[in-house]
């Protein structure tokens, strides 16, 4: 499942319209043109083949969405891993589907990781296998235990912002032009999903990512907080390491919400996109 540039650049045009005011919005592309409507559907002037149309029909919700949301993703093993044990995860999933990933966050205003990812993976959080803006990169560190350096703290001319979010007792800082760390109230649990999402609002990003690790996401999830989950499965059986989803135990499957959920062949892989809002 893969887009071409044109089609990337066309929906990336969409996502930037405002789509509290509209209804549809269209574009020309080669051999025709290209209608967005709001809440994802869209229609072309001349047939596209089936990855493409897969892609769109994938993304489109995403980029036409008519208020803010809030998504997260995870690369999983089969058997819902998403590292090793000694915390290697790069890469699980392969060179098309962690295009998908750089999609997301072409897409989206600010991408959030928890504390566990920024030490582990020290990632970069940009947007480099296909042509879209970078992100606010926003960290979750109550602690302050994440050392401000690597990629997400370089403070260079062209650096996306990063958010370093931690909790009282902690200094608020401004390490340079585009790092910043901004103090949050917490609660036992530390940070309530529902105030990271309402401070990013008031910094202007409404359209989320929350990219892992899985204790991160358990916390969205569990909060109730996420519009959508992607869960993006390789074809691979780690069999120990940390699991993606891990969420207070439940006595009896009846109270385990049944979501709607669509799955789309990626490769030899698989995206699953799951409405997190229940039925
Ligand atoms: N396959 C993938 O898609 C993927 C994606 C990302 C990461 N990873 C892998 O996952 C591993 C790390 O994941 P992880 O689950 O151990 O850690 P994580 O989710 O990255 O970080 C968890 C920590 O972040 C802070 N945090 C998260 N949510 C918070 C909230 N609501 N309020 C306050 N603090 C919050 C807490 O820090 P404190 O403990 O300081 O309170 C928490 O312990 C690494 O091995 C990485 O390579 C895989």
């Amino acid at each position: 499942m893969d887009l071409s540039p044109e089609l990337w650049k066309a929906l990336l045009a969409a996502s930037r319209q405002d789509w509290t005011r509209m209804e549809s919005w269209a574009c020309e592309v080669s051999g025709g043109r290209i209608e967005f409507f709001s809440g994802g559907r869209w229609h072309c002037s001349h047939p596209l083949d089936t990855e493409q149309s897969r892609a769109l029909d994938l993304l489109s919700p995403l980029a036409t969405a008519p208020d803010s949301f809030c998504m997260a993703q995870l690369g999983q093993s089969l058997d819902g891993r998403i590292a090793t044990a000694s915390g290697d995860s790069y890469f699980i999933n392969d060179k098309v589907t962690r295009r998908h990933l750089h999609r997301l966050r072409g897409l989206v205003d600010a991408v959030i990781i928890g504390a566990g990812t920024a030490i582990a993976d020290q990632p970069q959080l940009t947007v480099r296998h296909v042509n879209a803006p970078n992100p606010v990169r926003v960290i979750l560190d109550p602690s302050g235990r994440v050392p401000m350096k690597g990629p997400l703290f370089e403070d260079g001319r062209d650096s996306p912002t990063t958010l370093h979010l931690v909790g009282p007792g902690l200094k608020p800082v401004r390490a340079g032009e585009h790092v910043r760390r901004v103090v949050i109230e917490t609660n036992e649990e530390g940070f309530e999903p529902a105030n990271v999402i309402r401070l990013l609002e008031e910094f202007g990003h409404r359209r989320i990512l929350v990219e892992g690790g899985g204790v991160t996401v358990s916390r969205f999830i569990e909060a109730g907080v996420l519009d959508r989950l992607h869960l993006l499965i390789a074809p691979l059986l780690i069999g120990s390491g940390p699991p993606g989803i891990n969420l207070p135990v439940i006595e009896r499957l009846s109270q385990v919400p049944r979501r709607t959920m669509r799955a789309y062949p990626c490769g030899d892989e698989l995206i699953v996109d799951m409405a997190m809002h229940q039925r």
